[in-house]
């Protein structure tokens, strides 16, 4: 899968072409979902070169988020419930953007380059947290409604195809 040529593509063209073969690809590989997340914090790197991208995974007997496949730099291994951007999305069971981190509360700066950031939760079939995705850039008020709601179809497949044991 190569990037979609983004000199003319705006966003939501970028998104309307790679969403179809991330679902390919997620629906092929659900059996191997470590392989599968890799694959696509690679395929969103690649296209949008944004400065994170990664999922943390819920982990049931610590009730807390571990670190899972990710592009980027080093990133905190354990976040608890409710803290950062990723344990409150986890806590609220919703999409959080943040255009300028340095304002957010209790955001947990894994990079002093990080100035942006989106998460999106994924489910599974009880409709519970099962991770979320996480989405840094260097830059402010990267994300908006737009990416949003790509990705929350995104994190929709993956929910779907990887994350439906309750
Ligand atoms: N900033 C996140 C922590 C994860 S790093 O960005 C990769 C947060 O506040 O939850």
């Amino acid at each position: 899968m190569h990037p979609i040529q983004t000199t003319a593509a705006s966003k939501v063209e970028q998104y309307q072409q790679l969403l179809p073969q991330l679902h390919a690809l997620i629906a092929a590989d659900a059996d191997i979902p470590i392989a599968t997340l890799a694959n696509v914090c690679a395929v969103l790197k690649e296209q949008f070169n944004w400065f994170w991208v990664g999922f943390y995974l819920v982990n049931d007997s610590r009730s807390e988020l571990i670190l899972a496949p990710f592009q980027g730099p080093l990133a905190c291994t354990h976040i608890q419930k409710g803290r950062g951007v990723c344990g409150q999305a986890w806590a609220q069971n919703q999409t959080l953007l943040v255009p300028d981190v340095n304002q957010h509360p209790d955001h947990i700066a894994c990079s002093s380059q990080s100035q942006s950031e989106i998460v999106v939760p994924l489910h599974n079939a009880a409709g519970e947290v099962a991770g979320v995705l996480d989405i840094d850039h260097t830059e402010l008020a990267t994300f908006d409604e737009t990416d949003a709601h790509y990705l929350q179809q995104l994190c929709a497949l993956l929910s779907q195809h990887l994350f439906q044991a309750a």
